[in-house]
């Protein structure tokens, strides 16, 4: 027989965000790259729940996708977090144990805070303390400490104003009084709408005392505006770095590296200042990214060196000790072992061999004004500074493109190409201009 206690989670998510001002359903705002609510859905995946069912509203086919397999209910009227429950109701018909309900703007709970709220008896509400309670619902308690009341804020007087025990909004409640008391809850408050902060009160005229499960962990605030959106960015990107830094990558300056929710990166690396991660990087062990970087879709194989200011684009592969300096756009290519691109350089669509040496100004001519074209350069290559490979070109290994050269033609193996006009270059020329010339300015 199965003795363990059965778990639901109800995520409430239906809300507008009015105060996000977006077109967006507000849990869908991505932190480092993954939306709001899948941050907090592997956080209540790990808590191994029998279900979990997400709150949504009637216009949000986005969000349904987002947490899918997972199922939804819709609140069809967005008339509060009471309300919001209140559809999820029918999808708790016949579940047995703890519901945990959480709030879908609250992306960065830990685990460990939910785990001590599913320890609670009866029902246990999550709290914090903090500075700046302003928005948030504050916890009366009675002098045994269980949790008297929840007050919001726009119903607080002055004085409970003033206390800065929150409602963190996470409760766990057993399934056999969620609907009786849901069924209690009425909109008589200042916003006119069903509050589930009333459930401690109502439950407390039954006689069952509720927890006050406080959690140390001072981001659980909720995002309601863009203002909070970026706090959590900040708590999110700290997050990701430490767990990048604990790997054994070193970071100079952490708070300003920006990752990407799914940035891998190898042991004995170093990320200087000032670089950016976008979608999909996956980087190997000792290599070092200098400052000023953006990278984003590319793999980077050990001991590369990438930057300063270096811009890798989607569908890049680095190989192992390649050197990719300043100024230099990488898309859609691969650069073989040990090539170096060391100074303002454009490579696109490119197939690159072993130490080859892509010199200063030299760029891959990819696109026509119509398609894309494909560049390939064979092993230890040359290619001078300034030369122009005009694609589709093939290049064979050990080949040399003399500086200055546009070259338009596939290059044999081991062959020197150069493709300039021939120079017109007049002996003394520029002496006598320059006497010409400051004779006209005396006259
Ligand atoms: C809520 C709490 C407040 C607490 C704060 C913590 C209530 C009444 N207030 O306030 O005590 O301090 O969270 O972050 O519960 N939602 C629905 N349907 C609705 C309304 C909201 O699903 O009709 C969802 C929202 O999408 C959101 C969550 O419930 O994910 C919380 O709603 P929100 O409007 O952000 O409540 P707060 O004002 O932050
Ligand atoms: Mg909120």
């Amino acid at each position: 027989m199965n003795t363990k206690t059965q778990l639901a989670i109800v995520i409430l998510a239906a809300g507008k965000g009015t105060r996000m001002k977006s077109d967006m359903p507000k849990v869908m705002h991505p932190l480092a790259g993954k939306p709001m609510i899948n941050w907090l859905l592997e956080t209540c995946e790990s808590l191994n729940p029998d279900k979990i069912i997400t709150v949504i509203g009637p216009d949000m086919a986005e969000l349904a996708k987002a947490v899918a397999p997972h199922e939804t209910a819709t609140q069809e009227v967005r008339n509060g977090t009471g309300g919001a429950v209140k559809a999820a109701l029918s999808e708790l018909e016949g579940f047995d144990g703890k519901v945990l309900i959480l709030m879908g703007d609250e992306p960065l709970v830990k685990k460990e805070a939910l785990e001590e709220l599913l320890n609670a008896d009866n029902i246990a509400v999550q709290g914090f303390v903090t500075d700046t309670p302003h928005g948030l619902g504050r916890m009366i308690v009675n002098e045994d400490g269980s949790l008297k009341e929840i007050i919001e804020d726009k119903d607080c007087d002055a004085e409970q104003r003033k206390i800065n025990l929150c409602n963190a909004g996470n409760y766990c409640i057993p399934s056999s009084s969620l609907a009786g008391w849901i069924g209690q809850i009425n909109d008589d408050n200042a916003q006119g709408e069903f509050y589930l902060t009333d459930l401690p009160a109502i439950a407390a005229k039954e006689g069952v005392k509720t927890q006050v499960v406080q959690t140390r962990w001072h981001g659980a605030w909720g995002v309601n505006d863009r203002i909070q959106l970026a706090e959590h960015e900040a708590k999110a990107q700290e997050i990701l770095r430490a767990n990048i830094m604990q790997d054994g990558v070193t970071m100079i300056d952490p708070s300003c590296v920006t990752l990407h929710h799914d940035t891998k990166i190898g042991k004995g690396s170093t990320i200087e200042p000032n670089v950016i991660f976008g979608a999909d990087v996956q980087i190997g062990e000792n290599v070092t990214i200098r400052g000023f970087s953006h990278i984003e879709g590319a793999t980077i194989e050990n001991g590369a060196s990438i930057g300063p200011f270096a811009r890798l684009r989607p569908e890049t592969k680095i190989s192992e000790n390649v050197r990719i300096g300043n100024f230099v756009e990488v898309k859609k290519s691969t650069i073989g072992k040990g090539s170096k691109i060391n100074h303002l350089a454009y490579v696109g669509d490119t197939k690159m061999g072993t130490e080859v040496n892509f010199s200063c100004g030299a760029i891959t001519v990819n696109y026509d004004g119509f398609n894309k074209h494909k560049t390939s350069i064979g092993n230890n290559v040359m290619v001078g500074s300034n030369v122009s490979l005009v694609a589709p070109i093939e290049i064979g290994d050990g080949a040399f493109l003399a500086a200055g050269s546009t070259i338009t033609r596939s290059i044999n193996p081991d062959a020197l190409a150069v493709e300039r006009i021939d120079p017109d270059i007049k002996e003394g020329w520029a002496a006598k201009y320059r006497k010409i010339k400051a004779a006209a300015k005396k006259s």
